[in-house]
C-alpha cells in the first residue's frame, strides 16, 4: 500500500492543445500529456493524413482521446478555428504547447532569399504569437481545474517553443535565430500580462534533437542526409551533441513541457528551460 503522504492521481488531468503535434517534439509532448492523464488532446499541424494518423495513434496508445486539426499557425482565422474546435470537443484548453516550427534556409544573410527569411519569422514567431493570443483569450474564460487542494488557481498554462537559438546563434541561421529570440521576448511580455488572470506562460529551449526539422534544409545546404545512414552528417551532428553533452530523446522535452504546465509549477512564469 502507498504511504498516504504520496501524491496520487493524474499529474495533468486537463485538455492539451499542441501545435506541430503530428510528429517530432510536438507529438512527444502529446504522448507525455497522455501518460500523465490528460483528459483530451488536440494535435494541430499542416501535415497529411498519414502523419496525423501516426501521431494520433501514439497518443491513443495511452488510452486518451485525441483529435487532429489541420491548421496553419500563420493564419489567424485557422488558429481561432482550431481553438474553437478543441473547445467544442473537450470544453476547454488547460495546456497549450506552441511547437509548430520550421528551420528555414541554412544560408548566410547575403545568400538568403528574403521571402524564405520572412516565412521563418511567420511560422516560428508570428505563429507562436497568434496561438498565444487566442489561447489566452480562451483560458481566461475558464475556471481553474483543481489538481491538488491548496494550489493557486490556474486557468491555463502555455509553453512556447524557444531554442538554443533564443540565446546564442550559429552562422547561416539568421532567420531561425531572429524568430527564436522573438519567441523568448514575446513569452516574457505575455507572461507578465497573463499572470494576473491565472494564465502562466513559459518557454522551453531544446538543444539538438534528431527530428525531421533540419533534414530538408540540411540536405539542401550540404547535399548530405542528416537523419539517414551511418555516415549521415556525422561531423555536424556530433558537434551539436558535444555542445549539449549527449544525445537527447524526444520524451525528455515532452516531460519538461508537462511539468512546466501543471500547477505544481504554479509560481513559474516567464521561465526558459533548456
Ligand atoms: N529538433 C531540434 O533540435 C529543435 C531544437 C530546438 C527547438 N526546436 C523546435 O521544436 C519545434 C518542433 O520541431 P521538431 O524538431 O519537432 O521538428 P518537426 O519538423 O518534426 O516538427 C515541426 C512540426 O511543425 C509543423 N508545422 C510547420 N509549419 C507549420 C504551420 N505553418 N502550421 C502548423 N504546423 C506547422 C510541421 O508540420 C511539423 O509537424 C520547432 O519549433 C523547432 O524550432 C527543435
Amino acid at each position: 500500500m502507498s504511504p498516504s503522504h504520496l501524491r496520487s492521481g493524474p499529474v495533468a488531468p486537463g485538455v492539451a492543445f499542441i501545435t506541430g503535434g503530428a510528429r517530432g517534439l510536438g507529438n512527444a509532448i502529446a504522448v507525455s500529456f497522455a501518460k500523465e492523464g490528460a483528459s483530451g488532446i488536440a494535435l494541430v499541424d499542416i501535415l497529411d493524413e498519414t502523419a496525423f494518423a501516426e501521431g494520433k495513434a501514439a497518443v491513443e496508445a495511452c488510452g486518451i482521446k485525441c483529435i487532429t486539426i489541420h491548421a496553419d499557425v500563420t493564419d489567424e482565422s485557422q488558429v481561432e478555428s482550431a481553438i474553437a474546435e478543441t473547445v467544442k470537443e473537450f470544453g476547454r484548453i488547460d495546456y497549450a504547447a506552441n511547437f509548430a516550427g520550421i528551420a528555414g534556409p541554412l544560408s548566410s544573410v547575403v545568400d538568403t532569399d528574403t521571402n524564405a527569411w520572412k516565412r521563418v519569422l511567420e511560422v516560428n514567431a508570428l505563429g507562436v504569437w497568434l496561438c498565444m493570443k487566442h489561447e489566452i483569450k480562451q483560458m481566461v474564460k475558464q475556471e481553474s481545474i483543481v489538481v491538488e487542494s491548496g494550489r493557486v488557481d490556474q486557468r491555463g498554462s502555455i509553453v512556447n517553443c524557444a531554442s538554443v537559438n533564443s540565446i546564442q546563434s550559429g552562422a547561416g541561421s539568421s532567420g531561425y535565430t531572429a524568430a527564436k529570440h522573438a519567441v523568448l521576448g514575446m513569452t516574457k511580455a505575455g507572461a507578465l500580462e497573463a499572470r494576473s488572470q491565472g494564465v502562466r506562460i513559459n518557454c522551453v529551449s531544446p538543444g539538438f534533437l534528431k527530428t525531421k526539422l533540419l533534414e530538408e534544409e540540411f540536405t539542401k545546404a550540404t547535399g548530405k542526409s542528416m537523419l539517414g545512414g551511418a555516415d549521415a552528417s556525422a561531423g555536424a551532428w556530433s558537434k551539436f551533441e558535444a555542445r549539449q553533452g549527449r544525445e537527447a530523446s524526444f520524451d525528455e522535452v515532452g516531460d519538461v513541457v508537462v511539468l512546466l504546465s501543471t500547477p505544481h509549477g504554479g509560481f513559474t512564469i516567464n521561465e526558459m528551460d533548456g
